[in-house]
């Protein structure tokens, strides 16, 4: 496979609301983003993703657009973006824009025209159903955000799609007008000079709303080979899409570079281990880890040279890894946040970190609603309420679930609002911030900051890091996750605890190497009788007799 400079790129992505406020009116902004460049050129990271930007009624937090060519007045302005792109650029770090066009806002020009009258000139931009005979919606199709799919408008008596909130009609890709006007808007930015896009939920693009398809649909495929041809095609960026649903052989479909898709592609997977199976993601099960195993050895392996993987535990949707499956009790926080960061950026692929992951951040339990202001969780619990669950079980979930816990500001030092805001923060932040920030783990001798440099530096000296074979090894341990990867006749062997209790890695060809990173100050390099302490993460380098 051609080596693409996005190989051995590190992604960082910034939720701007949440990262900083350069204005005090509780809201983060561009201008904060670029105050805060030389820290993310510090860390080492190659590309920032931004959550959406651009104008918007905020009903989703910026993913309901109605404006793609416009900035939201509360980041900043069309200059400010330019300024990011380039001070980024000066430090070598490329700007990946969200690309949000499944849906617009119910506010964008597009929709309101559409919504006028049957005969409007953009009402083909939207799906329109007539209602059933007795006035019912289309079919049983549900929106991700609770509810029916489909919303009556009173005005033309036509119920539209909505996958998502009832403000996030869902486009009509089917209509090539669309289609055209999405790929003018997408050249509009990367004539700006921005790194790529990351696709919300592309992979809905090609629903049939009739046949109840929503993912995967038959023309989706098409319809992104058109969109390279029609934009990125001309440029050296990266694509990523977001697919929830995908499986090793779909994810070669996006992402086989003789098919001329994308880079690579979001699978969750490994995300869905805690959830009952066909339940939604707020019903959760303990971790299965031989799965957990089985699932990340499935993608190192099996897309092979037809594609490329994307890493990651953390996103504006899916809360701290280090709270969920580690353990963020002041004990363990540190080493466990460390293990979970060695075995991700030890992989095959392209690591992607959320803000406040590199310093551990962790959830932030909530006991009533009015704390909330993520939609979706607000849905869920008027739904939960509604069909008589008890206040605890709802609230077990959303603090397990709910994507407020990663979208509160981050944590910069131990000053008020923690250096986010000096105003009233638009939403409230983890009160550990006095405790765990940025300057006080900067400061720490076990930072969790300075071991993500080194992880980061390693995958940048190291072409076997990015490029290296995956073996997993003792796959039935029930605590142990232990895999080597090769490259060039070198053999890296990655060891980690990922659990508290105290285990013993017994390396059954007796080997002997030297170690390459630990979260330990002080860990053994015996792989005869290798004793791991709770989350103890260590990589070693096979001495050169035991090299492939
Ligand atoms: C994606 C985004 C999520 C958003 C949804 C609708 O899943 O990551 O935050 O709510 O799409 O745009
Ligand atoms: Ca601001």
């Amino acid at each position: 496979m051609e080596k693409k400079w996005w190989n051995n790129s590190v992604v960082y992505q910034v939720y701007p609301r949440s990262f900083q406020d350069s204005n005090d009116d509780g809201i983060g902004d561009l201008r904060g983003i670029i105050q805060r460049l030389d820290y993310l050129a510090d860390l080492g990271i190659d590309v920032i993703w931004l959550s959406p930007i651009y104008q918007s009624p905020n009903d989703d937090n910026g993913y309901d657009i109605s404006d793609y060519e416009a900035i939201s007045s509360e980041f900043g302005t069309m200059a400010d973006v330019e300024e990011l792109i380039k001070q980024s650029g000066e430090r070598g770090i490329k700007i990946l824009m969200d690309l949000v066009v499944n849906h617009t806002s119910d506010e964008h020009i597009w929709f309101k025209e559409a919504s006028k009258s049957r005969e409007n000139p953009y009402r083909d931009y939207y799906i329109w159903r007539d209602p059933l005979e007795n006035g019912e919606v289309p079919n049983d199709l549900t929106s991700v955000f609770s509810g029916s799919a489909w919303e009556l408008d009173d005005q033309t008596n036509q119920y539209y799609l909505h996958l998502y909130s009832k403000k996030q009609p869902d486009l009509n890709w089917e209509n090539p007008k669309v289609r055209e006007e999405i790929y003018e808007m997408m050249n509009f930015w990367l004539e700006k000079g921005i790194g790529g896009f990351r696709m919300d939920i592309i992979d809905t693009i090609g629903k049939i709303p009739d046949k109840l398809i929503t993912t995967n649909g038959p023309k989706l495929h098409d319809y992104i080979q058109e969109m390279n041809r029609a934009t990125f095609g001309q440029y050296d960026v990266l694509t990523v899409g977001e697919t929830w649903g995908a499986t090793p052989e779909i994810a070669k479909l996006y992402s086989d570079p003789i098919r001329q898709e994308l880079s690579m592609v979001f699978q969750f997977e490994h995300i869905g281990l805690d959830q009952l199976p066909g339940k939604p993601k707020w019903d959760t099960k303990k971790l299965d880890f031989i799965e957990l195993k089985a699932v990340f050895s499935k993608w190192q392996t099996e897309l092979g040279n037809k594609g490329w993987n994307s890493l990651f535990w953390n996103n504006h949707d899916i809360p701290r890894i280090v709270s969920n499956w580690g353990d963020d009790s002041p004990e363990y926080r540190i080493v466990s946040a460390k293990m979970f960061a060695t075995f991700l950026h030890l992989l095959k692929g392209t690591p992607y970190i959320f803000q406040g992951e590199e310093i551990g951040l962790i959830n932030t339990p909530v006991t009533s609603i009015e704390e909330i202001d993520d939609i979706e969780t607000v849905n869920f619990y008027n739904e939960r309420v509604s069909e008589n669950y008890s206040n605890d079980a709802i609230f077990s979930s959303i603090n397990k679930k709910g994507r407020d816990n990663l979208r509160r500001p981050m944590q910069w030092d131990s000053t008020e609002n923690a250096g986010f805001t000096k105003g009233k923060p638009w939403l409230a932040l983890n009160p550990n911030y006095s405790s765990i920030n940025v300057l006080q783990d900067q400061q720490s001798k076990n930072s969790i900051f300075t071991y993500y440099k080194k992880l980061i530096q390693l995958r940048k000296e190291n072409e076997l890091v990015v490029y290296g074979e995956y073996k997993e090894l003792v796959p039935e341990d029930k605590q142990l996750y232990a895999y080597e990867r090769s490259y060039n006749g070198e053999t890296w062997l990655i060891v980690l605890n990922f659990y508290k209790k105290e285990t013993v890695y017994k390396d059954s060809q007796q080997r002997t190497a030297s170690i390459v990173i630990s979260n330990y100050p002080d860990s053994s390099d015996n792989l005869s009788d290798l004793k791991l302490r709770p989350f103890e993460s260590i990589v070693f380098k096979l001495n050169e007799r035991y090299q492939k």
